[in-house]
């Protein structure tokens, strides 16, 4: 099946295309876990501990620094990490696989043996990621997000994504808050014209339907959203935004840095506006997921928490948590500045 921006999925149903599910399902269970009911004002970093740090770097990382004698810049840092990421996005695992099968084949009876070990690494990779974003939906995570998403008091809403890589969340909410605006905020330009640029145009988001009341299906095309190519320290808007979202952004500054990532989230939010993050979980799958992945993803600092680890990071930054919570491989706030 050749699927193109014209490709319309049905209402209720969920399914699998050659690189990604579409879930349009409208029934629970969404898989959101709330933690909400958290005391932060009670809560001690001596009671949780501190977020585990992911600390086996990609080799690309590592001969990088060798060829050029220094340590790699963290903006070239991300430019691999995109580069390498959205290439597993654009694979289709069953044909891809099956291509690697062969390849593998071929290097065995040639007895190339170093070239049938990276293959092997290559159908390794395809094979979880295959799992984790086709099968299980755990990057996208529609269900999840528009359960994290829901409810918010704004029309039309403004919304600004910090760190936007392919701007997913950004699209999500523009379905469920129909007829807003978003700009998307990334310094690696191959975001705006690869991750973003080239996201699925047929790809379903779930939201609602303005006029009705009811369900709606909306598609890339559908949003009203700018790409801006540039560093988030550098922007100069005003109290502006009615949302100010970041995806796996916050777990990538060390401790001494947390107070100025959060300040990113609130400085541009409208008096009353919503600040929403999201990170990585910390739990066995996610530490699995990073170190099969680690030539493709661990480029940079990260670190993996709980839910009620990142709750507090924004509560001692000068956030009130209204919810707070895991999905399937998240976790996830929506936040008030104090
Ligand atoms: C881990 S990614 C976000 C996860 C995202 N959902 C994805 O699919 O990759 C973080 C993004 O933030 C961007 N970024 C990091 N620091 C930034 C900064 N100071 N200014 C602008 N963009 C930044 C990176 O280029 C990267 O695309």
């Amino acid at each position: 099946m050749e699927i193109t921006a014209a490709t319309r999925f049905e209402l209720g149903t969920s399914g699998l295309m050659p690189n990604f599910r579409y879930d349009l399902r409208t029934t629970p269970p969404d898989v959101f876990v709330d933690e909400t009911t958290t005391n932060f004002s009670a809560l001690q970093w001596g009671d949780l501990g501190r977020p585990f740090e992911v600390k086996n770097y990609s080799r690309h990382r590592r001969n990088w620094e060798k060829t050029h004698a220094a340590p790699m810049p963290v903006e070239i840092q991300w430019e691999h990490f995109n580069k390498h990421f959205h290439s597993l996005f654009i694979k289709a695992p069953d044909k891809d696989g099956s291509l690697l099968q062969q390849r593998f084949l071929q290097h065995v009876k040639a007895l190339d043996f170093g070239e049938a070990f990276e293959v092997v690494e290559e159908l390794v990779q395809m094979k979880v990621w295959n799992y984790v974003h086709r099968m299980e939906d755990a990057v996208w995570d529609p269900r999840g997000k528009r359960a994290l998403f829901e409810g918010l008091d704004v029309e039309k809403p403004n919304i600004l994504f910090l760190g936007a890589a392919d701007g997913y969340e950004a699209m999500q909410l523009l379905a469920m808050y129909p007829g807003g605006h978003a700009v998307l905020v990334d310094y690696d330009a191959f975001c705006e014209t690869e991750r973003f640029g080239n996201f699925p145009g047929a790809y379903p988001f779930l939201g609602q339907n303005p006029a009705s009341g009811n369900w709606d299906i909306y598609h890339r095309e559908d949003f009203d959203i700018d790409f801006v190519v540039d560093d988030i320290r550098n922007l100069k808007y005003g109290r502006e935004f009615d949302i100010v979202v970041s995806v796996g952004l916050i777990e990538h500054f060390p401790d001494e840095y947390k107070p100025l990532v959060f300040d990113f989230h609130r400085r541009f939010l409208k008096p009353g506006g919503y600040a929403i993050a999201t990170t990585p979980r910390r739990q066995v799958r996610s530490l699995i997921f990073y170190r099969v992945m680690e030539s493709l993803m661990n480029y940079g600092y990260r670190e993996l928490m709980d839910a009620r680890q990142l709750g507090l990071y924004a509560y001692e930054n000068g956030f009130d948590i209204l919810r707070c919570g895991f999905i399937k491989g998240h976790n996830g706030i929506i936040a008030k500045a104090r």
